[in-house]
């Protein structure tokens, strides 16, 4: 920063203490640094050998945190993880783990890798481990899980086109109404990547074509299941969005050029009759956007590593922003960055023109020949059932044909504000968990609260105010540095997994803040100062303010 700015900055911020100019510029400089020592708030779970915690599940009803882990999976206490916690082992049997080994696999790598933790319905869990390269999912009825039952080899079915086989591979998968969506590796090389409905009935069991114009050396980062038939006046279906970084095609380049992608199929398609029998009908992609449009040689952040859904009203799919961190292909390791999706930009792109190669000039181009109706990739709406497409099994070939050579779209999706909302130098962030919060003070505000998980163990707490977001705190979580694995966001906690343990911490800690000044100039919206315990509060006090009087500083000093 330069010295006018900086001058300018304190200036301001003893004039005014909210300035938001400032904040730019100070936007990726930590206020606070919280290091290991410090925290009191913060409890760490670990157990003798147990490591590599991944996966987290939410049950709200019995304030139960699910995690799973390498050969275990484990059920603890959402108010306090060391209350009482229980587990069940399930480890891959020894001569199994031989064959993996002889296989020229890595023996650390020949366990059960936790991936898949979702529930099946109110009482059971779907669960999927790598199990040496032999990718097992199993059924656990809650109650059994309490007693703490063994699991038995009778109840393992195929984890295949559900489970990668390798622990080091990315994935994603979610579960729509008790059936699972699955985006991985379909074998035990690796070669053949597909997103699939993995679970349910056979007849609908769907993949992926397996061809590099739907997928192309892809890794899957994450997953979402939008209710859009709610609502709906075009009686439109539900959609499952992926996210992955894959390798382009549509670029001329010398290099091979990554690129970050959006894709979706409707939950309804069953495949096509003849033309892709098996394959989903409504399987369209495009690329997302996430460059700083104003710097000359702006960066594109081209490697997505992780993605969030927010949908912050519940009832209404429509609120639904996804927030992504990536890094760049040319920069690896300097810079990360954080760009946000509205559900809205995603559907206009899916919805608009599509791209194809065109032999003649030999580039990539915008589809502009005739387009066959009804529009390839489309779910089925009421006005396709009234054509008398009543699934996608009535398709005609023609409209088949057309969206298995044309899964991808023209227009790119721009982040909100067509800029990243935060830059971070010297940072890989590995994971992201957002929340909507209403500020604690006076006005009806509601504020993005970020937190990122980076490759070092720390978690950065962000907060967006207008199109950029500043880090409030910097939080060293492990005396020895180690990557966040996940992050998982419920009510005022934040749940951390790693190598090493499973971390538990308040979102807001405003209490170390004892003067009225830091705990304002915090810019943390989930603390106000409470003008009457003279104290920097969370959320739930009732009066607090966001301006530190005259009379603050006089009771500060005097009390
Ligand atoms: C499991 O944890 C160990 C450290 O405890 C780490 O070296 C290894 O990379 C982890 N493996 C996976 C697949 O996460
Ligand atoms: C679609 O459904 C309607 C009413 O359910 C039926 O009359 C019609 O024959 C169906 N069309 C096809 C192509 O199956």
């Amino acid at each position: 920063m330069r010295l006018v700015e900086y001058l300018f900055c304190v200036f301001s911020l003893q004039r005014l203490w909210f300035q938001l100019d400032c904040a730019l510029a100070l936007q990726a400089v930590p206020r606070v640094a919280v290091s290991f020592t410090e925290q009191k708030h913060k409890s760490h779970f670990t157990m003798d050998d147990i490591s590599n915690y991944s996966v987290f599940l939410v049950h709200e009803s019995s304030r139960t945190l699910y995690v799973g882990a390498k050969d275990y999976i484990l059920a603890l206490s959402l108010d306090s993880v060391n209350d009482n916690p229980k587990w069940i082992e399930w480890k891959v049997p020894k001569q199994h783990q031989d064959s993996c080994a002889q296989k020229g696999k890595k023996e650390i790598d020949c366990h059960n890798y936790i991936r898949i933790l979702e529930f099946l319905n109110d009482d059971e869990l779907f669960v999927c481990g790598t199990y040496s390269f032999d990718p097992q999912c199993i059924r656990i009825n809650l109650e059994e899980f309490q007693l703490g039952k063994l699991i038995s080899d009778e109840k393992m079915e195929n984890g295949r086109r559900k489970c990668p086989f390798d622990p080091s591979q990315k994935y994603a998968a979610v579960m729509a109404d008790g059936v699972l969506y699955a985006a991985t590796v379909n074998n035990f090389l690796g070669t053949d990547p597909l997103i699939s409905r993995a679970t349910g009935n056979l007849d609908s069991g769907i993949r992926t074509d397996a061809t590099a114009v739907w997928l192309s050396d892809p890794d899957f980062v994450g997953s979402a299941f939008v209710r859009e038939s709610q609502h709906s006046d075009i009686g439109d279906d539900d959609k499952i969005y992926f996210f992955f970084t894959e390798t382009a095609r549509e670029f001329d380049f010398y290099q091979k050029v990554k690129v970050p992608r959006v894709a979706r199929v409707c939950k309804g398609d069953m495949g096509g009759l003849k033309t892709l029998q098996r394959r989903w009908t409504s399987f369209v992609k495009t690329q997302l956007v996430c460059a700083d449009p104003d710097s000359e040689n702006g960066i594109h952040f081209n490697i997505l590593k992780d993605m969030f859904t927010l949908q912050s009203e519940p009832n209404d799919w429509s609120t639904t922003v996804f927030y992504g961190i990536f890094v760049s292909q040319w920069k690896k390791g300097e810079v990360s960055a954080v760009c946000s999706y509205s559900i809205q930009d995603i559907l206009e792109a899916l919805n608009g023109k599509f791209k194809e190669y065109n032999r003649d000039c030999e580039k990539w181009a915008t589809v502009t020949g005739v387009i066959p109706e009804p529009r390839p990739g489309s779910c089925i709406t009421s006005q396709m059932k009234a054509m008398s497409f009543n699934t996608s099994l009535d398709l005609p070939d023609r409209v088949l044909n057309f969206i298995r050579d044309h899964p991808l779209m023209d227009q790119p999706v721009h982040p909100i504000d067509k800029r990243p909302i935060l830059v971070k130098p010297d940072t890989n962030y590995e994971t992201i968990a957002v929340t909507r919060v209403a500020a604690v003070s006076g006005s009806k505000s509601h504020y993005d609260v970020l937190f990122l998980g980076t490759d070092k163990g720390h978690i950065h707490k962000a907060v967006k105010i207008g199109a950029q977001a500043v880090i409030l705190e910097d939080i060293t979580l492990f005396e020895i540095n180690q990557p966040i694995q996940n992050l998982q966001l419920y009510q005022d906690s934040l749940y951390v997994a790693s190598s090493s343990s499973v971390v538990h911490l308040p979102i807001a800690n405003c209490s170390k803040f004892r003067k009225c000044h830091d705990c304002i100039l915090a810019r943390d919206p989930l603390c106000g100062w409470d003008t009457e315990q003279l104290k920097c509060v969370n959320q739930d006090a009732n009066e607090s303010v966001r301006r530190c009087e005259r009379t603050h500083f006089i009771d500060q000093v005097t009390s």
